[in-house]
């Protein structure tokens, strides 16, 4: 799996200083606010697919729901071939946009019709969005099938997602992704509530279709083991901020922050495709506003760590925000490279 974060050409989607706080309400007194997102800086090249890993509740469905336009951030850009994503007309992006950004959500069954057949899943797009004509509209579906691997096509065309497994609901709702011919895809948990035998071969799909199709692909997941399968480079999320970023190998193989170790270490617990983070107690932690913000979990915590957040250092191709590794210095890329 190569890093192209030095790739001279420019990236599909480029992400910067994404930020959302939620205010959730209490029933007594004011509400709290809740930093879902905090200044997050990625980019994905085409052919390329980027992790967002991290536990429950750290920002990687809204990170999702900010890229499908569904949420505003409250600062930041998104910039999809160079142009400002979140300064286009909500009816203009929601047509034009969707169709170049499209999205595999955790549970197959709940985003599909019940009521209707896979054959209208896959005819609607490619009508809509002029992939197809009515002509030749059926013969476009049976080959979006084929492509997800859903064969003999000609037999699934005509089922109703209750008449079909988990991974193949998973595979109608990728087809269905496929339909309008996006560049970017952005997998939401795709495999997490399927069988753990089944996982495999839709990671196995999408890594085929990211290679034939040169798509982009986003893929949200706690599990960083379905991460290393797929992606180039992960980007680990703590708390909405992204505590360590780098080619997939040398970050699995050689895991500098202290959360990222311990994710792997959950891992190893559950077996190579195990799904939980969640064991990590995120009720352990106290609210912690000066210092770094794992340091309450953190096994290397120092004392600078309860007073100073870190900022972001540089490690080869790999960069941390953690007080355990040198300071960048003035090297102007250590900011640059953020965009990983
Ligand atoms: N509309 C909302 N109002 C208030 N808080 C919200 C809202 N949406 C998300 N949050 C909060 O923002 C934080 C990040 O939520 P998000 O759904 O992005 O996490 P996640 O990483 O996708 O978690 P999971 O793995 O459980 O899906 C959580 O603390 C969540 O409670
Ligand atoms: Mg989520």
């Amino acid at each position: 799996m190569s890093d192209t974060s030095q790739s001279p050409k420019p990236a599909l989607l480029e992400v910067g200083g994404l930020s959302k706080t939620f205010f959730a309400r209490r029933i007594f007194g004011s509400s709290r606010p809740v930093v879902a997102v905090e200044d997050v800086q990625f980019a994905v090249h085409r052919g390329e697919a980027v992790a967002l890993v991290g536990e429950s509740g750290s920002g990687k469905s809204t990170i999702a729901r900010i890229l499908l336009r569904l949420e505003h951030p409250d600062c930041g850009r998104v910039l999809l071939d160079g142009q400002d994503v979140l300064a286009l007309e909500p009816k203009r992006a929601s047509l034009s946009y969707r169709r170049r950004v499209q999205m595999v959500f955790q549970d197959p069954f709940g985003s599909l019709n019940r009521t209707h057949d896979v054959a209208h899943h896959l005819v609607r797009p490619l009508l809509r969005h002029g992939r197809a004509t009515k002509a030749d509209v059926d013969d476009r579906a049976i080959d979006l099938l084929r492509t997800v691997g859903l064969e003999p096509a000609e037999e699934f065309i005509s089922r109703r997602p209750y008449e079909l497994s988990g991974g193949q609901r998973q595979r109608v709702a990728i087809a269905r992704a496929l339909a309008v011919d996006p560049d970017l895809l952005i997998a939401d948990e795709p495999t997490s509530m399927l069988d753990v035998s089944i996982r495999m071969d839709i990671l196995t799909l999408l890594t085929r279709l990211k290679t034939e199709r040169r798509l982009a692909m986003l893929l949200i997941t706690h599990d960083l083991a379905s991460a290393r399968y797929l992606a180039d480079r992960v980007l680990v999320l703590f708390r909405g901020r992204i505590v360590e970023g780098g080619p997939t190998d040398e970050l699995v193989e050689s895991p500098a922050h202290p959360y990222t170790r311990a994710l792997l270490a959950s891992i190893a617990d559950e077996g190579e495709l195990g799904t939980s983070t969640d064991h990590v107690d995120s009720e352990l932690e106290d609210e912690q506003s000066r210092g770094c913000p794992f340091a309450p979990r953190c096994p290397d915590a120092m004392d600078v760590c309860w007073k100073t957040d870190p900022s972001y250092r540089k490690l080869g191709a790999r960069r941390v925000r953690c007080h355990l590794y040198p300071e960048s210095g003035s090297d102007p890329s250590a900011n640059a490279d953020r965009k990983e």
